[in-house]
């Protein structure tokens, strides 16, 4: 037998492995998960009705064409099915969209810090990531992004709202930078929480796209929909981008429970946007509660807020999960805190004004 290993992928060694939001412990004081960005609410009754009935076929592939599903994205965005791609999540669609469009020399650029999956699929691919420093108010900086494209430039992500700061590029500044990006490079709207923005500054991707060949939008059923574990998301690009996709997906990557239930969910709108309402009310008791303490906390148009709480994170963090909410820490740099339940909102406010008494 070969002593030596299978030759990997160079590009491979030092990638950052994507760290999962901490599940909330199984034992201990009452805990609540803070840590994903994920929706409080359980399934829609009617949404977990389509996807058990979906579950009596397991044993059948899905339907690989997604058709259902397309048809009715197709209906409710008023776009082509040919514009249509779906995937494992929007994370699926994001790294299908770097595998159509970047390789090694070429170069994928997004604000940083933000999305922490960017940098590792655009690592796997062999490409190169150029990450422009949001401003020091946590914005992008579209003038450094467009200042930093060069003849090598493939794709470039705009996450709007961005994860994990919350905050939001507006119609104006985005046109500008669009017309400084070449026809040729693809710019991907990353929308994961477009029902969650209240801003009417704020435009909607999906009628930027239109006029702009070189647009693509993310979405996903994860966050407003709340079917992050069935793992859909999709994007509406033109028909050049959106059959690259269609021809980089794994094959029945998207399961028939995912696609009944994200079909479900559409029909259901009204009444899960009725509680993304209730979010958004929660994210500003949150936002305005943490303004009262004295914090300086960015705006945010998403279903979480961001606290830059610089070295005392860490601890920070293990006074939140003492407490009894797991928050994300980003070591260093600070909390995110995904709103929850009002009772979990209440204990993190709780403790962040404790710990400001204590600590500043
Ligand atoms: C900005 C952004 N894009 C995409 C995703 C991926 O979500 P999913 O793969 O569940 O659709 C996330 C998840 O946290 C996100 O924050």
């Amino acid at each position: 037998m070969s002593e030596t290993s299978p030759k990997l992928r160079a590009v491979l060694d030092g990638i950052p492995t994507y760290k999962p939001g901490k599940p909330a412990a199984a034992d201990g004081p009452v805990a609540y998960k803070l840590s994903s960005n994920e929706n409080p609410y359980p399934p829609l009754p009617g949404v977990m009705e389509s996807a058990l009935a979906a579950a009596a076929a397991f044993n059948r592939y899905p339907d690989m064409a997604c058709t259902g599903l397309m048809n009715e994205l197709s209906e409710r965005f008023g776009v082509p099915v040919s514009h249509l791609a779906t995937g494992t999540g929007s994370v699926g669609v994001a790294q299908q969209l770097i595998q159509s469009t970047a390789g090694p020399g070429d170069e994928v650029m997004y604000a940083w810090r933000s999305f922490e999956a960017y940098p590792i699929i655009t690592q796997i691919s062999g490409a190169t990531s150029v990450q422009v420093p949001l401003t020091p108010g946590d914005v992008h900086d579209l003038d450094a992004m467009a200042d930093a494209i060069t003849e090598r430039t493939r794709l470039i992500f705009v996450c709007n709202p961005n994860n994990p700061t919350g905050t939001v590029v507006r119609r104006a500044a985005l046109e500008r930078f669009l017309d400084r990006v070449p026809s040729d490079v693809l710019v991907v709207l990353d929308e994961a929480y477009r029902e969650f923005i209240r801003d009417t500054e704020v435009p909607d991707g999906v009628e930027i796209y239109r006029d702009r060949p070189n647009v693509a939008v993310l979405r996903t059923f994860s966050k407003a929909y709340g079917l992050a574990g069935l793992r859909v998301g999709f994007a509406i690009a033109h028909e050049p981008v959106a059959l690259a996709l269609r021809k980089t997906a794994v094959p029945f990557g998207v399961s028939q429970l995912a696609q009944d239930a994200a079909v479900a969910s559409l029909r259901a709108e009204d009444e899960l946007l009725g509680r993304v309402g209730s979010l958004v009310c929660e994210r500003t008791r949150v936002y305005e509660g943490l303004v009262g303490q004295g914090w300086t906390v960015p705006e945010t148009q998403a279903n979480f807020v961001w606290l830059r709480l610089g070295e005392r994170t860490v601890q920070f963090a293990a006074a939140c999960e003492q407490a009894g909410v797991v928050v994300r820490p980003f070591p260093g740099e600070g909390v995110r805190v995904t709103i929850g339940e009002a009772e979990a909102n209440d204990i993190f406010l709780r403790t962040a004004e404790a710990f400001r008494k204590e600590q500043y």
